[in-house]
């Protein structure tokens, strides 16, 4: 499905590239045939200045970062499939836009395809929903269309939610948000949410499925709970983690039995399961969907949220009886190109069992297996225990457990195992708290100041890491504990 880290599957793509370009310029000489062509007027001078500033664009190339191969685990960066690259491909020659259909009837036709893939993925039966740019965009359109039909009321997230929805709660003026704190699985503390929700009427609640430093996966049963108890509009955030519901889904979308999965953990397992009782979700292509950046997604169960945020133009929108997806979102403009991508990308690899979960399932024993081997190590400790497949640990120091000494020595591994350092045998991240958040993680942590305190993160996105009975994971975790030995 991919170029592969050495490039193995070069000559798939390339052939297929080079049908899909005959294909595309008799699609073109096939229009009007009998018109005649107007030649090319392309100039030496012209070519020369392409030439040279393309030369310049392979050299730039190459300083890019090595986001394909697994020893990149730093960020929410990896590679995107050949299917997505030529579905993109197919139709960014030819450029439509999907915001009314008329401007792109065939990928407008295959994001409703896409969406309805979506939708049963994440267990909604009915619904509306489409693509975004992003997950920001994605969350901003969802709390904007909840505050059009209910009109007021407080907004609540954890304290470890995406940075998007304090500036989304700022632009469409919610006067009454806030960021409950976590407890120390990084999950939002229902017993804290619940005290807030006595006080005031709530508009909406966001359930976290991998919030975006740790991946913690929020407890929707206690959510739900909540929910039935106060009345809002439950919100999922599952930008990140929501494809990992492909795991327990069988080829027609049905959820497994747990032993029928791959998934170890009951909570992943149980909350999974629960994605589908929420109200609307944001859930990224871009992200565990394997597309390149540019594809986000929102969901909402009740088709009608949409009108609420009806929008009509009187230059545009001419076929009303087509999905003119523009009405209904946010964003004008949106590619057609990335529906076709996602299209090619779910039709080849379905987001169930058989597809996208075999992948994101590789993904997760990554961070299960590298969990484990922590836990033995003699110079590293676990910060969280994953939820999903991103894994945070620091510097061991049973002894002494002072923060700002482990603070110290893990930033001593981030400069060697990280961007900082241009020949790191493995890039990571780093994940940075403040102490209130680090102590409840950590109970036996000390803090002798206000510092923040340094983990190293991981984010185990690709599923390279797995193969070869973890070849490189196994060289990840030799390199780490050979450095600190060191320290
Ligand atoms: C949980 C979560 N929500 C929302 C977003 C925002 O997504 P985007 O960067 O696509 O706007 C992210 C990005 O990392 C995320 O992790």
């Amino acid at each position: 499905m991919f170029i592969g880290p050495k490039a193995e599957n070069t000559e798939l793509l390339r052939s297929h590239i080079n049908r899909l370009l005959e294909h595309h310029a008799e699609w073109r000489q096939s229009y009007h045939p009998d018109d005649k062509p107007l030649g090319s007027s392309l100039t030496d001078g012209f070519k020369a200045k392409l030439e040279s500033a393309f030369n310049e664009l392979l050299s730039r190339h190459d300083k890019n970062l090595p986001y394909f191969h697994p020893r990149y685990n730093a960020q929410m960066l990896k590679d995107p499939p050949i299917t997505a690259i030529l579905g993109y491909l197919a139709f960014m020659m030819s450029n439509p836009n999907n915001h009314a259909y008329e401007g792109g009837p065939v990928t407008t036709d295959m994001e409703m395809e896409v969406t309805r893939t979506l939708l049963d993925l994440c267990g909604y039966m009915d619904g509306w929903g489409h693509l975004a740019s992003g997950g920001s965009l994605a969350n901003l359109e969802a709390l904007w269309a909840v505050r059009e039909k209910y009109k007021g009321g407080g907004v609540y997230f954890s304290e470890v939610s995406h940075y998007s929805w304090k500036r989304i709660c700022n632009i469409l003026g919610i006067q009454y948000f806030t960021e409950v704190p976590v407890d120390e699985n990084f999950r939002i503390d229902l017993d804290l949410l619940e005290k807030d929700l006595k006080k005031k009427k709530t508009l909406m609640v966001i359930g976290n499925i991998g919030s975006t430093g740790t991946g913690s996966v929020d407890d929707l049963e206690g959510l739900l709970l909540l929910k039935d108890r106060y009345g809002f509009h439950l919100h999922l955030d599952a930008a990140y983690g929501g494809f990992a519901r492909s795991c327990i889904l069988d080829k027609h979308y049905e959820v497994m039995p747990q032993g029928s999965t791959g998934i170890k953990s009951v909570h992943l397992y149980r909350q999974l399961e629960l994605i589908a009782e929420s109200d609307s979700i944001t859930i990224d292509p871009h992200k565990h969907g394997l597309l390149p950046y540019g594809a986000g997604a929102v969901l909402y169960k009740d088709q009608n949220l949409r009108d609420m945020i009806l929008n009509t133009a009187p230059y545009t929108y001419h076929q009303l009886d087509k999905p003119n997806i523009g009405m209904f979102s946010l964003e004008g403009s949106r590619p057609g190109a990335m529906a076709a991508a996602c299209w090619l990308t779910y039709k080849v690899m379905p987001p169930n069992s058989k597809g996208v979960g075999v992948i994101v399932q590789k993904c997760l024993d990554q961070a299960d297996y590298f969990h484990r081997s922590i836990e033995k190590s003699d110079y590293l400790a676990n910060f969280n225990k994953p939820d999903l497949d991103i894994n945070t640990f620091y510097f061991r120091d049973d002894e002494y457990m002072r923060a700002h000494v482990i603070s110290k020595k893990t930033l001593e591994i981030y400069h060697e195992f990280s961007v900082e350092n241009p020949d790191a045998p493995f890039i990571l991240s780093k994940f940075v708290t403040p102490p209130h958040i680090a102590k409840r993680a950590h109970r036996g942590l000390r803090f002798d100041d206000k510092e923040n305190f340094t983990a190293m993160r991981a984010v185990f996105m690709k599923p390279w890491g797995e193969m070869k009975n973890y070849y490189y994971l196994r060289m990840l975790l030799d390199s780490l504990n050979e450095f600190c030995a060191k320290l």
